[in-house]
C-alpha cells in the first residue's frame, strides 16, 4: 500500500456543503471511449455557519477535460485533486458547474460505473460507482432531478435507456442517434442508470390502485426473450402486493429491467430502470430450476419495493445502509411467504442466518447492522445489513403487532419522503406511530455479534407455578468488549402432555415476552403438570437460544408443536444435538441413535404433512452449520459423521424413501407455484438418500430422471446426484451430456460448474483447477467466479480445508489475481480465510499465513486491504 487507506466514521458526518437542483448529462458512447458532459446547478447549503469548500468526488480512472464554474473554464489554482477528491476553492453561492470527462468502459473490468457487459454498456452505481463516471457530490444526501441524454451508434445500441421519461429523441447523419430521458423526482447519484445495446423486450401494463396506467418493459439479450414472462408477473404481483400490503403506488409512467450477464450483486434498484443480473431475471421451465424461479419472484420484488423503502426515502449516508436494505428485505420476506409457504420461507431465511450471518457476526468482520466505521463501502453490503437488519424490523413488526407497525410505516413515508434519512429516523416514526418506547431495542443497531440466551425452568407441583428464568449475553466483537442488554421479543407457547397449547396470556396460545434485562424470570400460573416449553417460536428474535430439551421432549415438538417453524427446528436440534455426539467421539463409536430414524420414519409416512415440510425436516444440517456450532472445527469428522448419517438413514428408511419417490412424481406440466415445489422437493430429497446407497438400481433411477426430466429441477437434482455418487463414470457421463445439451445457456451451465466444484471426491482441488480452463470459464463474469471459485471455498469444505494448506494456497492466488480485475469479487472471495479462529493450530497458521502473502503481494483494493487488515487484526 502506498498509503494506508483512511476510515471513515459515522461520528464525522457532516451535512453536505452544496446541494444540486438540476443534473444535466450527455454520454457520447464509443467502442474506444466515452465522452461524458455534466452540468450541475449547484446551491451553498447555509445551514453551515461556517462556509465548507465545494467538494466532487472522481475516480483515479478518469480523465478530466473541462471544468467551468458559470462559463468560466477553472485555472490549476482554482481547484485541486488528490486521490478521490476534487476541492473547488472560492466558488460562489450559486453557480453551473460544468464538467467533461473521458472515461473507458469497455476496459472496465471492476463493474462499478459505466462498463461492458457482453458488448452492451451498463451501469452499477450504488454505492460509490457514480464518481467513476464524472465528478460529483457523490453521497446520498445530495439528491438532483437528472436529464440525461445517451447519445451512439444505431446499429450497434439501437435501445437507449436511462431513469425516467423518454422526452426527445433524434438522429444524427454519420449514423448516431440519441435519447433524452428526464427523471422528475430528486434522487442521489447511486440511483443513476444507463444502458445502451441491442434489446429485446417484452412489455405489458399495470394500472394503480388510483388508476394510473404504468408501461413495464423487461429487456434481454434476444436469445432470453423467451425467459421474461416470469419475472414480468413477479413484478405484477409484487407492485399489487406494496399497495395491499403497505398502501404504496408506482409513481412514474414507465417501469423497467433490464437483465446483463456481468454483475457484481443480485440486482439495482435505479430509479425507474432496474438493473438485474441475468441469473435474477431469467426464468423458464426447462432452464430454471424451482429455486431460481423463486429467486426472481424475491429479487424482483425486492428491488421493487426500494421505489418506496430506498428510493422515495433514502439513507443520509452509507452507515444508514440497512435503512434500506433492511427494511426491504423484510417486506421482500414476506412478500414471499404471501406467495409461497410461509413456514418454508421462514426455516430458509434463518438457516442462512443462523448458519453465514452468525459466523460473520463471530469473526473480524463483524459490525453492527449500522456500521459505526468502514474503510470500503462495499465490504458492507453484508448479511448482518441485509438479514439481520431485516430480523430488526421483523422484531419491531412483532414487538408493535402488523397494525401499529403499518401506522409507523406509513407515518416514515409521509414524513420523509424525497428525503435522506437515518435508522434512528425509522424507529422514531415507529415509536411515534405507536406509542412504544423503542430506546433500548435501538441497542440492535449499535451493538454487534450474536446475543446468546440461556433459559432454565422450574415447576412448582404444590402451588402449580412455572417459572422461566432467562439470562441474555452477547460476546464482544472486535469494535466492542462489552455489550449491553437487547430489548428482545421472545415469543413462546407451553405445551401440556397431549401435546395442546396452553392458553396463555389473555387466552392466545403464543405469547411474547420482552426480555430486557440480562436476566428475567417469568411465571406462569394454574398448571396442573411441568409443561413443555415451545420457545423463540417463528424465531421471533435473531439470538442464540439454549434449554437443555432431552431427546424426547424434542421429538414431542416435533410431533405436537403448533409452531411450524418450531417442529422443524426441534427435528434440528434432534439431529445436531446426534451428530455433535458422533463428531466428539468419531472415529469411534459410529451408532445413530434409533430415535432419529423413528422419528424420519413418522414424518415420511404422515400423509398429512405438507411435502415441503417434510422436505425440510429430512434435511440434515448442513456441514456449514455444524461448522458454525463447534468451537474448533473438526472437517473430516463432521463430513463422514454426515455422509454416515445420511446413509444409515437411506439403509433404515429404504422402502419409504421408494414409496416417496414414486408417489411424488409430477404428471402434469410444469409450475413453479408452491404445492408442485413441495412435490418435487421432497421427491429429489428422497432420490439423494436412496443414490447414497451405492446401489445401481437408484443410479439407474437417476440417470433416468436426468434423462427423462422436462424441467431443470428434477434434471439438476439427478445430475447433482450422479456427479456426487460414488459411480465416477456414470458421473462423468452425465456431465458430458448435460454440457452437451446446455452449453450455450449460460446459467444452465453455471450450474454445471458448481456441481463440479462441490465434489468432494478424491482430486477436487485439481478439477476446480482445471475448470478454469475450460471454454465455459471467464474470470471477468462474477457469475462464473462464483460456480466455481466461490462453491468450492464454501461448499467443498473437505477440500477447501485440506490439511496440506493446497485450499487455502488456491484462494489466496485467486484474491490476488482478482484484486486487479475486480475487487469488490476479490473481497468477497476472501470470506473463508477470514474464519481461522474457527480452526485447529495446524489450519490457523496455514491461513494466516495466506492471509499474510496476499497482505505483502503489493498495491492492495481498499476492498481487499479493510478485509485482511481486520482479519490479521485479530491475531494477538
Ligand atoms: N442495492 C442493491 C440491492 O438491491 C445492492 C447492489 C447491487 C450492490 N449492485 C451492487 C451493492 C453493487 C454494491 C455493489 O440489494
Ligand atoms: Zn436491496
Amino acid at each position: 500500500m502506498s498509503q494506508e487507506p483512511q476510515v471513515i466514521y459515522l461520528k464525522d458526518y457532516q451535512a453536505p456543503a452544496y446541494s444540486v437542483d438540476k443534473t444535466t448529462l450527455r454520454f457520447e458512447l464509443y467502442e474506444e471511449e466515452t465522452i461524458v458532459r455534466a452540468e450541475l446547478q449547484m446551491q451553498r447549503n447555509t445551514q453551515h455557519a461556517e462556509p465548507l469548500p465545494l467538494q466532487l468526488f472522481g475516480h483515479e480512472s478518469m480523465e478530466l477535460l473541462r471544468l467551468a464554474v458559470n462559463g468560466g473554464v477553472l485555472q490549476q489554482a482554482e481547484y485541486s485533486r488528490e486521490g478521490e477528491l476534487l476541492t473547488l476553492l472560492d466558488t460562489p453561492d450559486q453557480l453551473t458547474l460544468e464538467i467533461v470527462t473521458r472515461i473507458e468502459p469497455q476496459n472496465n473490468t471492476s463493474l462499478e460505473g459505466l462498463y461492458k457487459s457482453d458488448g452492451m454498456f451498463c451501469t452499477q452505481c450504488e454505492a460509490e460507482g457514480f464518481r467513476r463516471i464524472t465528478f460529483y457530490p457523490d453521497r446520498p444526501d445530495v439528491l438532483s432531478v437528472f436529464t440525461t441524454t445517451v447519445e451512439a451508434e444505431q446499429s450497434r445500441y439501437p435501445v437507449l435507456l436511462s431513469n425516467g421519461n423518454p422526452i426527445a429523441r433524434g438522429q444524427e447523419e454519420d449514423g448516431r442517434h440519441w435519447v433524452t430521458w428526464e427523471d422528475p423526482f430528486p434522487k442521489p447519484a447511486y440511483l443513476f442508470a444507463l444502458v445502451a445495446g441491442d434489446l429485446e423486450h417484452i412489455e405489458d401494463q399495470f394500472t394503480t390502485a388510483s388508476g394510473r396506467p404504468v408501461e413495464l418493459k423487461i429487456f434481454a439479450e434476444k436469445k432470453d426473450l423467451d425467459k421474461l414472462d416470469y419475472a414480468m408477473q413477479s413484478l405484477k404481483r409484487s407492485m399489487t402486493w406494496d399497495e395491499e400490503v403497505y398502501g404504496r403506488e408506482y409513481d412514474l409512467d414507465i417501469f423497467m429491467i433490464v437483465a446483463v450477464d456481468f454483475f457484481n450483486m443480485g440486482a439495482m434498484e435505479n430509479k425507474g430502470l432496474n438493473i438485474f443480473n441475468t441469473s435474477c431475471v431469467l426464468a423458464n421451465p426447462k432452464t430454471t430450476t424451482d429455486a431460481a424461479f423463486q429467486r426472481v419472484e424475491g429479487v424482483v420484488a425486492h428491488e421493487y419495493f426500494h421505489n418506496w423503502s430506498g428510493n422515495r426515502v433514502t439513507c443520509r449516508d452509507w452507515f444508514q445502509l440497512s435503512l434500506k436494505e433492511g427494511f426491504t428485505v423484510f417486506r421482500d420476506a414476506e412478500f414471499s411467504a404471501d406467495m409461497n409457504s410461509r413456514t418454508v420461507k421462514r426455516i430458509e431465511d434463518v438457516t442462512l442466518l443462523r448458519t453465514a450471518q452468525f459466523a460473520e457476526d463471530a469473526g473480524p468482520m463483524a459490525h453492527p447492522v449500522r456500521p459505526a466505521s468502514f474503510i470500503e463501502i462495499s465490504n458492507f453490503y453484508t448479511l448482518t445489513v441485509y438479514e439481520k437488519g431485516a430480523e430488526v424490523v421483523r422484531m419491531i413488526h412483532t414487538l408493535l403487532g402488523p397494525e401499529l407497525f403499518r401506522k409507523g410505516s406509513d407515518l416514515y413515508f409521509d414524513r420523509h419522503d424525497g428525503k435522506a434519512v437515518t435508522t434512528d429516523d425509522f424507529v422514531d416514526a415507529m415509536e411515534d406511530a405507536s406509542g412504544r418506547d423503542l430506546s433500548q431495542f435501538r441497542r440492535w443497531y449499535s451493538q454487534a455479534g450474536t446475543p446468546e440466551l440461556q433459559v432454565e425452568d422450574r415447576f412448582d407441583e404444590s402451588t402449580g407455578v412455572y417459572q422461566l428464568t432467562v439470562r441474555q449475553s452477547c460476546p464482544g466483537t472486535p469494535d466492542m468488549k462489552h455489550k449491553q442488554p437487547f430489548h428482545i421479543p421472545l415469543a413462546l407457547g407451553l405445551l401440556d402432555q397431549q401435546g395442546s397449547d396452553l392458553p396463555l396470556d389473555g387466552g392466545q396460545t403464543t405469547q411474547v415476552l420482552d426480555l430486557t434485562e440480562s436476566e428475567q424470570t417469568f411465571s406462569f400460573e394454574g398448571l396442573s403438570a411441568k409443561p413443555v416449553p415451545s420457545l423463540l417460536r417463528g424465531f421471533s428474535a435473531p439470538v442464540k437460544l439454549s434449554y437443555d430439551y432431552s431427546r424426547d421432549e424434542l421429538l414431542f415438538l416435533m410431533a405436537h408443536d403448533s409452531d411450524g417453524f418450531n417442529r422443524w427446528d426441534a427435528s434440528q436440534k434432534l439431529a445436531v444435538g446426534i451428530m455433535q455426539e458422533l463428531v466428539a467421539a468419531y472415529p469411534s463409536q459410529m451408532q445413530l441413535d434409533q430415535r432419529l430414524v423413528d422419528a424420519y420414519r413418522r414424518v415420511l409416512t404422515d400423509e398429512s404433512l405438507d411435502p415441503a415440510m417434510v422436505a425440510q425436516i429430512l434435511t440434515l444440517p448442513s456441514e456449514a452449520y455444524l461448522a458454525e456450532l463447534a468451537d474448533v472445527v473438526d472437517v473430516e469428522a463432521i463430513h463422514e459423521v454426515r455422509q454416515f448419517i445420511r446413509r444409515q438413514l437411506a439403509k433404515a428408511l429404504e422402502s419409504e424413501f421408494l414409496a416417496t419417490y414414486n408417489s411424488h412424481q409430477t404428471l402434469e406440466a410444469y409450475r413453479p407455484d408452491a404445492s408442485e415445489v413441495a412435490r418435487r422437493s421432497l421427491k429429489n430429497l428422497a432420490l439423494s438418500y436412496l443414490v447414497a446407497l451405492d446401489n445401481e438400481a437408484y443410479l439407474s433411477l437417476a440417470q433416468s430422471q436426468f434423462a427423462d426430466a422436462d424441467n431443470m429441477t428434477d434434471q439438476q437434482a439427478a445430475l447433482g446426484q450422479v456427479v456426487h455418487s460414488d459411480f465416477v463414470e456414470a458421473g462423468q457421463q452425465v456431465l458430458a451430456k448435460f454440457y452437451d445439451q446446455w452449453q450455450h445457456e449460460s446459467l444452465v451451465v453455471n450450474q454445471w460448474l458448481a456441481v463440479q466444484a462441490s465434489d468432494v471426491k478424491e482430486g477436487a482441488l485439481e478439477r476446480v483447477v482445471a475448470l478454469m480452463q475450460h471454454e465455459a470459464f471467464d474470470m471477468k463474469n462474477p457469475n462464473k467466479v462464483r460456480s466455481v471459485i466461490s462453491v468450492f471455498c464454501n461448499q467443498n469444505l473437505l477440500n477447501f480445508h485440506r490439511p496440506d494448506g493446497s485450499g487455502y494456497r488456491f484462494l489466496a492466488d485467486q484474491v490476488i489475481e482478482f484484486n486487479r480485475i475486480n475487487p469488490q469479487i476479490a473481497s468477497r472471495l476472501l470470506t473463508p480465510l477470514t474464519r481461522w479462529k474457527k480452526y485447529d493450530a495446524d489450519r490457523q497458521a496455514l491461513m494466516k499465513a495466506e492471509l499474510g502473502r496476499i497482505m505483502d503481494s503489493g498495491e492492495l483494493s481498499k476492498d481487499v486491504y479493510e478485509v485482511v487488515s481486520k482479519s490479521l487484526a485479530a491475531v494477538e
